[in-house]
């Protein structure tokens, strides 16, 4: 099938290249020239484990094309993605005006019949705006179908959620151009779902906002197993066994951050008042989300006498591991708040750092975890890089002026730290 793919984002670019993989002739069309530049040289904009060669192997097989003229691939294409940003406005309603710049540029191109896919996360009603977009601006009588395909795909493992979805969702407004998209996923070989287009928009803002709660949930458990003595690790998998419950999206720590949960748990919020009904529920699991960041911090406060000249080592600064972006990371609003308190940070990632200079330029930046450990009253652990894992403890130790380990993510076993001499504070665990 022709398609072309409208945003280059870590959805628009991902989607894009994958469908390339599986045999179809895709344009990925952005307005960034710079960015379409870079990608027709082929260097992807964006850090994704496998991306890079997936999407060499295709432009060299000349199925896949880089390009900011969005005319022409809308002419030349059956199918159009869009995948543009949806940011959130002050109030966190989803900004659409991106969406909707799309949609009047197809309708301006548009000279037979298409398949418009909403693959942005778009609230509730947005697939009927932009075919009434569509309609008000099209030149001639021709026809054309929009459906919801939300996407679902992780950042750090998005090629992979491409290829094996446990679930597509098809939000079609008949069977005709819902055997269309099954057609372009069948060669996945997943399960596939068809819904009217408002359940597909819906299923993919309740999912985000699902997930997110299990994550507020366990944070707020493992606030309380830090006060009555209980190891949150142990109580997951405890938990976990209960095939109802899982073990997933059940990692106590400093909260979720990244372009989605965030943004879009506020964005359902928004949505449930629009139509008159509340979510307090949801409301709650933002708030919690928002106090991670402090209560970390007074934790680390309140283990010196004064924050005002400490050095402290910082390890991760992505909002989660494989993956170069800071989008609501976490790093940002622990080393602000270090830094506010007057102590000095060094800090370490193993991609994210480029992106990092440009956000929180007033810092050390260090080759390597060990040299961010280097004569510090403090390490603290903010994203659970595996590399992170697998330090050599001793050395760190040895490095580190006050062998202290301040572990917003678990990673390490604090038996195994209290051995090795290290003060050792994580979440919703004992503090050895
Ligand atoms: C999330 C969803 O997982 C995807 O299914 C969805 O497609 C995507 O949003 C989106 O809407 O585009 P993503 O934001 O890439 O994907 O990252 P996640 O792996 O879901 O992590 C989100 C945040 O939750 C991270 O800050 C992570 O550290 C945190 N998290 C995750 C926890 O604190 N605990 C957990 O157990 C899991």
């Amino acid at each position: 099938m022709n398609v072309c793919v409208i945003g280059t984002g870590y959805v628009g670019l991902v989607t894009g290249v994958v469908f390339a993989d599986l045999g179809n002739e895709v344009i990925c069309v952005d307005n960034d020239e710079k960015k379409i530049e870079t990608l027709k040289n082929g260097i992807p904009t964006i850090y994704e484990p496998g991306l890079e060669e997936m999407m060499h192997r295709n432009m060299q097989d000349a199925r896949l094309f880089f390009s900011t003229n969005i005319g022409e691939a809308v002419r030349k294409s059956e199918a159009i993605f869009i995948a543009v940003g949806t940011p959130p406005k002050d109030n966190g309603e989803t900004d659409l005006s991106y969406v909707e710049n799309v949609a009047r540029e197809i309708a301006l191109n548009i000279d037979r019949y298409k398949i418009i896919v909403n693959k942005s996360t778009v609230p509730i009603g947005t697939g009927d705006i932009v075919r009434e977009i569509i309609e008000k601006n099209k030149k001639g009588n021709v026809d054309f179908d929009v459906v919801s395909n939300p996407e679902f795909l992780k950042e750090g493992t998005a090629i992979n959620d491409t290829l094996y979805p446990e679930r597509i969702v098809i939000g079609a407004p008949n069977k005709h151009v819902a055997m269309k998209l099954l057609e372009l996923y069948a060669p996945l070989e997943r399960l596939m779902l068809i819904t009217d287009v408002a359940s597909a928009e819906m299923i993919k803002y309740a999912s985000n906002a699902f997930l997110a709660t299990k994550i507020s949930f366990i944070n707020v458990i493992a606030n309380i197993c830090e006060k009555a003595g209980a190891d949150i690790s142990l109580v997951v998998k405890g938990m976990g066994y209960d095939s109802r419950i899982g073990a997933s999206f059940l990692q106590a720590g400093l909260g979720f951050g990244g372009s989605c949960f965030p943004k879009d748990a506020q964005s359902l919020v928004h949505t449930a008042q629009k139509f008159g009904e509340n979510f307090n529920i949801l409301e709650e699991v933002i708030k919690e989300n928002d106090k991670r960041v402090n209560r970390f911090v007074e934790r680390i406060a309140e283990k010196y006498d004064t924050l005002e000249g400490k050095t402290f080592g910082v390890l991760g600064l992505a909002f989660k591991p494989n993956t170069d972006d800071l989008r609501e990371a976490k790093s940002i609003k622990v080393i602000n708040s270090l830094l506010e308190k007057k102590a000095k940070i060094k800090a370490y990632d193993p991609v994210a750092m480029e992106n990092a200079k440009k956000i929180i330029p007033n810092i050390t930046y260090c080759k390597n975890a060990y040299e961010a450990a280097e004569k510090a009253d403090g390490l603290i652990i903010i994203t659970e890089w595996n590399e992170f894992k697998f330090l050599n403890l001793d050395k760190v130790k040895k490095l580190m002026k006050n062998p202290i380990i301040f572990d917003g993510r678990n990673i390490y076993d604090p038996n195994k730290l209290k051995r090795l001499g290290f003060r050792y504070i994580s979440i919703g665990r004992k503090e050895v």
